[in-house]
């Protein structure tokens, strides 16, 4: 672990974390969807997605492609950038809209037909249980 990583484990910062490991890389993980995401969505409507701690946007790219419109979040900014810049060079930036979030912290607003939480994976405390008590509130279609 260098330096600058030890430093952002010990202030706790998961969006210093995130940023940091975006930042390092020209790109963390593949632009493809996520076979659970593709094979889920493929059988619903075409609504308004909400793809939690989206990263580059592989998902919301599939999402948008297959006619949703799409709210990307993520904690990182590097991400939240490269998943519109995925978007716009697919044509799809009417599609997507990003939003910066620490969903340990703040929650989108408005409602959506599909939200999906990809590998949403953070090594710090990470309130799952109230992140999806917020999620189910925000479907449109109730559980
Ligand atoms: C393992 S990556 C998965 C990215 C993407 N869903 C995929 O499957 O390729 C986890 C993502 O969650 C984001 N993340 C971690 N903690 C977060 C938090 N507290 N709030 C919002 N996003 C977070 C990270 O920045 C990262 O982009």
């Amino acid at each position: 672990m260098d330096e600058c990583i030890r430093e952002i484990h010990a202030a706790n910062d998961a969006a210093g974390f995130w940023e940091q490991l975006y930042r390092g890389k020209g790109s963390v993980w593949k632009d493809t969807a996520n076979p659970l995401l593709a094979e889920t969505a493929r059988h619903l409507t075409p609504g308004h997605a909400l793809d939690l701690g989206c990263g580059e946007g592989g998902d919301t790219r599939w999402l948008a492609t297959h006619e949703w419109h799409v709210t990307a979040v993520d904690i990182a900014p590097t991400a939240l950038q490269r998943t519109s810049r995925l978007a716009a060079r697919n044509g799809l930036e009417n599609s997507v809209r990003t939003e910066q979030h620490d969903l340990a912290e703040t929650f989108p607003s408005g409602a959506f037909d599909l939200i999906s939480a990809q590998y949403l994976q953070t090594p710090y405390a990470f309130p799952r249980a109230s992140v999806l008590r917020r999620a189910a509130h925000a479907l449109r279609t109730r559980l």
